[in-house]
Parts: C-alpha cells; structure tokens; sequence
C-alpha cells in the first residue's frame, strides 16, 4: 500500500465535489493554549449528486467536539471524525447545515500554517491547504462561499480583530473579552480566509477610487513600528491607482488593511480585504532598510494587491492553475514597477533573477511545466517556475497580441470570469477570442517544461545583397517528458547596419515576420532578408521577448558593437554580459583570456558609464559582472564552485585593473549629501555608485580603504551595507571589525540582524560553516522564525556555493542535517532550503558523489515531512 508520502494528485481525475458550501459562519473563541472555532456550513448537493452520497471534509489536526445537522446532534454511527477528515455518511439530498465545533492549538503551530501565533498576535496563513488546520471544510479553491466570522477575545491579549470584508458587528463579552463581527460579501475559495487577534499599532489612510467610493486603508504593526509603514501605505495607494489606470480594475470593499507579521513562511499573502505581509515586506525607515529593501515593498505591496482581480475575483479552479494567478500577478506587478521605475532596467532585473532562480529549477530535477499535471505536495509547486516562467508567458501574450490587443483580452477575462474559479485553458480561450488568434499551439507553454536552446545562424552575401538567419529551436527532456514540441517563440529584432542604424531590407521570406516580431513557431526557418546594402548584425529577443537561452556565434567585434549601438537597451547589457561571459566560460575551460579582449571589453564598460544618455540604474547593472552562478550554470557540467570563484576574481582584478580611474571618477562624481529618498533616481544613483565601489574592493588597492570610510559615514543602511558585504565577502584587513559594530549597533533590530545574519553566512572562505554553527548553537537563536532561518542557512545553501559545495562535502552535510531537524517543525522551510541541491548532478565528480551521500543519508534517516521527502525524491531521482 501506498503510504501518504507516496500519494499523488493528477490533474486528469479533477472532479467537482458532490456537495458545495455555499456559506460559512464561524465563530472562534480565542483562548491561550486551546481554541475554540465552532461553524455553520450552509451545505447543497451539486445536482446529480446521488442519494447516499458520503461529504467529506478536509481537516488536520482537529479535535471534534461536537456535531448537529439541521440542529439535530448526529449519532455516531452517522459520521466518522479523525483529525484529517470528517465524513458524514448519508447527508439529506437537499441544502442543510452542518454545526461543527472543533478544538485547535495555535501555540503549538510551528508549521506557521493555519491559525498560529507570532510574538503574541494570533494571525492565519490559509493558502493553499492551511484552513483545514481551522475547521473542517471543503478545502479546495473551486469551492466558493461568503463567510461571516464573529471573534472572541481577550480584550487586553488582543484588542485588535480583524477578518476580511466588512466589520458588521462588536462589542462586550464579559470576563474581560470582546468580540467582532466580520462579514466578506464576496464569495471566496477558504485558501483566501483570514484572521488576526492581537495587540497591534496601526496607520490610516483613505483611497477614493475612479466611481468615488471611498476605502478605509489600514496597516497593522507591532506597537512602536507604525513610523515605518510609511512607504508601504504610499505603495499600496500608487498601486489602487495603476490598476484603474491600466487595467481598469477598482477596489471593491470599503477597507483594505494590511497586517504585518514576524513569523510567516512566505512573503505575504493576497486574502481577500485582510493582506498579511511578513513585516520585512512592511517595515522600511532609511537607516535600517536598503533601496532593495524599498523595491521590494513596493513590488509585493503591489503584487498581493493585484491578486484582488487576479486571484480573488478570479481564482483558480484547483492548484494545477496556480500560475493563472501567480504568473499573471507577477506580469502584473512586474509591469506596475517598470512604469514606476524603468522599463529597461526592471526588464533586466527580472530577466537576471529569470535565469539564476527559474532555468536552473527547468533544467534540473525538479523541472515541471508551468501547469503541472500532478504533485505530491502542493506546497512545492508555488516555485520559480510558476512565478516567474508563469510571467514571462503572459508577456509573450502582449507581445504577440499587441499593447491593445492584450488589454481587450484582459478586460474581457474579467469581464468572462469575474465570480468564478477557473483554469489556464479558460484564459487562453479568452485570449484566443479577444483576438481570433489561435493560440492552442502557443499553449504548449504552459505543458512543457524545460528551457528552449535556440541556435542563430547567419550568412551575408555582398554580391546579392541577401542576408541569411537560421533559427533553430530544441528543448532538453525533463522528469517525465522526454520528448518535446516546438514552442512559439516571439523573437523581436532589429538588424543593424555599420553605422550603427537599422539595416532596412526589401523583402524577406521563408518565415513568419511581423515588422520587429519574427514568430518561430517550428523547430527551424531560414529568414531570406533581401535588398540589404551591407552586412547587418543581428540583434534578436529584443527585451528578452521570450524565455529562451540564446546561442549565437557573434564575434567579440559584434557584441561590441551591439552594445555600443543597439537601440533596444536590453540587448545593449546583454551584448556585454555576452563578452564577459564568452571570456569567463573559455577561461574556466582553461583557455584563458587574452590581454586585448580584456582591453576592448574594459574600454566598451567605461564607454558606457560614461555616457549621459543612459540612466544610472542602468549602468549600474552593466558593472553587475556575471554571477559564479551564471557562469555554472552556462559551463552546465563538471562545475567546480571553487575554480570559478577564482577564475571570476582574477577576471574582476583584470578589469579593474583597466577601470580603476573611470569607476575611481564614477564613485566621486555620485557622492551627495541629498536626504534619503528610496525613489528611482537616487537609488539608480547609489546602486551605480555601491556597484562601482565593490568592483574597486574587488580588485584594487583603495577598496578597502574607501568601503571602511564609507562604511562609517554612511547616513542609510544601502550606502552601509553597500560597503559593508564586498568587505566581509572578500575578507579585507578590518572587515570582522566592521561586522562586529554592525552587530553592535544595529541587530536588536531583527530585519537589520537578518542582514548580519546572511554576512555571516556569506564569505566563500573555510571557517563560514562553523561560524553559521556557532550562530545556530547560541540558545538566544531564535530558531522557528523563518526569516532569521533563511537569512543564514537558506542564503548560505543557495548563495555561497564554494563552501556549500565543498569537495570535502561538509556543505552539504550540514545543510542536509539542517534540513532534517527543520523539517521537525517547519516542513516548508525545510523543503525550500534543500532545493539548493537541485543543481547537484553538474558538479564534478567528487562534489556529485558527496551530494548524492548526504541527500541519501538524509532519505534514509527517515521520518521526514511529505514535503521534504518530495522535493528530496526528486531531486535524487530526476
Ligand atoms: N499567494 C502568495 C502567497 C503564498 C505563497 C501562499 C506560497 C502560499 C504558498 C502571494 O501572492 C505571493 O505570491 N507572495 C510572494 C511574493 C510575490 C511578490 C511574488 C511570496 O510570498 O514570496
Ligand atoms: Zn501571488
């Protein structure tokens, strides 16, 4: 017999349920230690349903107290209850209540899923599967009811009571208690129900939407931190006002708060008029947050409430669809800071974090379509390629359907869908009639997974004027499919003459070209450009217009003159990631550079942060050199972290040894005494400054000197932190200095001591395991908050990948033994942090065994979460 661990979901044997709740109301009386949640569950039989029909109801680990129907007590004969299900074996063939109370146990809530308790407050996460922690219930996102929820609490424990919609009712409740009444209008999938019980802080605001109703904006802190929900507030405003404005899309209830928690698995979370945010999404002041940090408010503020019409208003029929809500919200969200910020650089930025997080995942163990057609542990699906792969396939939609066309189809699918729990093929259908386009090929998207290698050939004839480009397209096998379709791929491009203008032609044919679009659709086409007066360069996937690796043979000549001319600012930064990487890659291979290739290159980089025209945040990710990561993943096979670790610093040494005057110059002219803004501007400034200033810590002799000045003048956290992390990560003389009043000065702050923590998780040198041992050890750790968690040893995995790659495997050991005494008591932490080892079967030989052997250890020590014990399988198996 299968054991629960081994169980699997398909997608092919979704059905309705027979019965539908249709509305819920709860009432929980909140008590230390044990809780009580008693519900009404107005139940019907789905038509068809045949008589005799068992219900059964999610739960987990729920203690039944008591059971009526209609009123009546059930008999035990008529019901079976154990903590994950309830059945009631014969319920009448017509609409009925169902009254449960059930008994639960925040305080023992490690998994962090359900109602637990965070430093004191009481608060939920449901999604996807965490409501059944709360009562019994039909806990599947196709199940869609109105819920009304009365709140029993202590008045002083928790004065505060929230739960989504509309507060209808509250007032005394003897002995010291209050109560409150929440009612949500809407019907919703259970995943989006929350509540919040606790002592908190709050600041208010007030939004009037495009038809006037005005909405009462609330975010809700622990005392003393209201100061720093500032930016957060400013966010969530500019948001309401981009999604009327490009979208059309208003709010729809009378409040919107936000309630920032300390414990929380993920970042926050879209429940519906009640966001709960862990509050390192929430809390930014300048002198303890960084612009990252400022970014990242803003983008998940916006994104959670996006996912108000993607998401809520529209949710997903069952969790194989996860991506129409997620991938969907991040184009969303993505789109709202490129019209906030700019579009270039956000693009680059996504399409960095594209490759270091998705491509890797798509071309390992744990490869899975966008839509998957089964799983084992839904938790483990809301990944990389959900998210953003999901993303980059509604791009593709704009770009194919057009700006317009695209937002025909997008008010049409609120239009079609609003109220209703639906799939991928239903929005593709939405897309296909908005604009008679048949886009059923284009749907293999969703089902395929793995990441398109495109090849570009090329061929210029002077005599007849003619300019050849083949494209090939092919796809790697993935776990469980081994054999692949073509994909349609948008390639946008441009041909550029040698004047740095745009080649025109007469005439082309042998494909499908749409003016900058050429739409590949098949595994190859030879593109017959005529009429070219000379030899173009090609510049293809323009803004990254599809999620494809690119192999082109272009000459360092050419890339160089891309980057110098190219009028697609995209492809500009690619064009020098390009020459670097080709240095990089062949130098790994042990063919190292030659000393002009160096030269040209350096003289192209300081060319372009010279130049006016281009905005600072631009150039600053031009001197974002390729990661050690990128370039592992680029060589793909017997990847040895240390050797490209020290081929990568001597290529930084050589090139600054060229720029050291120009980026000596950069980080003089950008000094400023402005005050602190987090906006685009300045932060484009500083992040092009803080760039420039690594590189010098990096491979000059003033680094270290001008990081430490820096170090302690600085009036903000981004300047600090910006010369503090080279310090630390290079190990200059003074650096444990500098790191030690870090720690004295800022960590009783926990979001500053996450950022101490992940320093010292950080240096590639022997001794950073022990040092994070020595962390972990100390009894004042606190060891079941997910951020301080991750911050060390989830950064350590997934970042520092010379010592969690050691040949000697101690990385890996240790990481695996983490995992398994996390798993204990988190299993989704867990299971997040051993995704590290994805990637193990490309290291070299000694590193690949010694992974192998800690992954098996840590299988055969048994007794792991199913969570863990999926991602574990797969990635030993795949
Ligand atoms: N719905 C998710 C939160 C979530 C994540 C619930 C995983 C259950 C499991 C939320 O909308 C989300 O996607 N949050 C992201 C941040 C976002 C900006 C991509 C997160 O929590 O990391
Ligand atoms: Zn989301």
């Amino acid at each position: 017999m299968p054991t629960d661990a081994e169980h699997t979901i398909f997608l092919k044997d979704y059905a309705p349920s027979p019965y539908v709740i249709e509305g819920v109301e709860l009432e929980v009386d909140i008590v230390p230690e044990t809780s009580t949640v008693r519900a009404w569950l107005n139940i019907s039989p789905r038509e068809g349903t045949a008589p005799g029909t068992p219900l059964v109801l999610n739960g987990e680990e729920l203690k039944l107290g008591s059971i009526a129907l209609d009123g009546a007590p059930l008999v035990l004969s008529a019901y079976e209850a154990t903590p994950g299900s309830l059945t009631v074996f014969e319920p009448p063939l017509k609409r009925f209540v169902l009254e449960t109370s059930v008994t639960i146990e925040p305080e023992k809530n490690t998994r962090l899923m359900g109602l637990y308790r965070s430093s004191g407050t009481w608060c939920t996460q449901c999604e996807p599967e965490g409501f059944r922690r709360i009562t019994y219930f039909l806990d599947r996102p196709d199940n869609l009811a109105v819920y009304k929820v009365k709140m029993i609490a202590d008045r002083a424990l928790a004065p505060v009571l929230l739960a989504n919609g509309n507060l209808i009712d509250s007032g005394d409740a003897g002995n010291g208690r209050h109560f409150a009444t929440w009612e949500d209008p809407f019907p919703k999938p259970s995943y989006l129900f929350a509540m919040v019980a606790g002592d908190l802080g709050s600041i208010h605001d007030n939004f009037t939407t495009a038809s006037g109703r005005q909405v009462a904006l609330g975010i809700y802190c622990e005392h003393g931190k209201e100061d720093q929900c500032a930016y957060a507030m400013d966010s969530l405003k500019r948001a309401m006002l981009w999604d009327e404005r490009r979208f059309g899309r208003e709010y729809d209830l009378d409040v919107f708060n936000i309630v920032a928690v300390s414990d929380f698995n993920f970042g926050a979370m879209e429940n519906k008029g009640l966001n709960i945010f862990n509050d390192k999404l929430v809390f930014a002041r300048p002198e303890t947050a960084t612009d990252a940090d400022f970014g990242s408010i803003e983008r998940v503020i916006a994104h959670e409430y996006f996912h108000n019409w993607t998401g809520d208003r529209i949710t997903c029929r069952d969790w194989f669809q996860l991506c129409l809500k997620e991938g969907l919200t991040v184009y969303r969200d993505q789109e709202f800071t490129m019209d906030e910020r700019s579009r270039p650089v956000k693009r680059i930025e996504d399409v960095r974090l594209l490759r270091a997080a998705q491509f890797p995942e798509d071309g390992g163990p744990l490869a899975h379509p966008a839509r998957p057609d089964h799983y084992k542990e839904i938790n483990n699906f809301y990944t990389t390629t959900v998210y953003e792969k999901g993303a980059e396939i509604v791009r593709m939609l704009a770009t194919l359907l057009g700006e317009a066309g695209f937002r025909k189809a997008m008010d049409l699918y609120f239009e079609r869908h609003d109220g209703q729990a639906t799939t991928i093929e239903a929005f593709i259908k939405v897309f296909e009639d908005a604009s008679g386009v048949d886009l059923q090929h284009f749907q293999q998207w969703y089902l395929q997974a793995g990441t398109p290698k495109v090849k570009a050939e090329d061929q210029y004839d002077p005599a007849t004027k003619t300019y050849r480009l083949k494209l090939r397209q092919k796809i790697d096998p993935t776990p469980g499919q081994p054999t692949k379709q073509p994909m349609v791929l948008p390639v946008k491009f441009g041909l550029i003459g040698p004047n740095g203008a745009p080649a025109e032609w007469s005439n082309v044919s042998g494909g499908d070209v749409r003016d900058d679009m050429i739409v590949l659709d098949k595994d190859a086409v030879e593109l017959v450009f005529e009429g070219v007066a000379n030899r173009p360069v090609p510049s293809l996937f323009r803004g990254f217009s599809a999620p494809v690796n690119l192999d082109i043979n272009l000459t360092q000549d050419d890339q160089l003159f891309l980057a110098r001319h190219d009028s697609d600012p995209f492809n500009r930064w690619q064009a020098l990631q390009d020459v670097s990487m080709t240095l990089l890659t062949n130098a790994v291979r042990g063919r190292m550079w030659a000393e002009p290739a160096i030269d040209s290159l350096a003289t192209a980089i300081g060319e372009t942060i010279g130049l006016e025209s281009l905005d600072n945040a631009f150039k600053a990710n031009v001197l974002l050199l390729p990661s050690e990561a990128d370039i592992a993943r680029t060589i793909g096979e017997n990847v040895d972290p240390t050797q490209i670790h020290e081929v990568r610093a001597a290529f930084i040494r050589a090139l600054v040894g060229r720029l050291e005057g120009a980026l000596r110059a950069t980080y003089d002219r950008l000094a400023s005494e402005d005050a602190y803004s987090p906006d685009q501007r300045q932060a484009g400034r500083r992040s092009l400054r803080n760039n420039a200033l690594g590189l010098l810590v990096r491979g000059s002799s003033v680094g270290a000197e001008l990081a430490a000045r820096q170090y302690q003048s600085a009036g903000n956290m981004t300047d600090r932190f910006a010369a503090l992390t080279p310090s630390v990560v290079m190990g200059v003389p003074g650096a444990d200095a500098l790191l030690e009043d870090f720690r004295v000065r800022f960590t009783a702050d926990p979001l500053v001591y996450d950022k101490w923590l992940g320093l010292n998780a950080a240096p590639p040198e022997d001794g950073t395991i022990e040092r994070i041992r020595t962390i972990l050890a100390d009894p004042s750790f606190p060891k079941n908050n997910p951020n301080r968690l991750r911050a060390l040893v989830g950064s350590f995995a997934a970042g520092n990948a010379v010592q969690f790659a050691r040949q000697d495997g101690t990385g890996f050991r240790f990481v695996a033994e983490f995992v398994a005494d996390v798993d204990k008591r988190n299993p989704q932490v867990a299971a997040r942090v051993l995704t590290a080892f994805r990637t193990w079967r490309n290291y070299e030989p000694k590193r690949r065994a010694e992974a192998e052997a800690a992954l098996k250890s840590l299988r055969d020590s048994g007794g792991l979460s199913r969570n863990t014990a999926d991602i574990l399988g797969r990635t030993l198996d795949g």
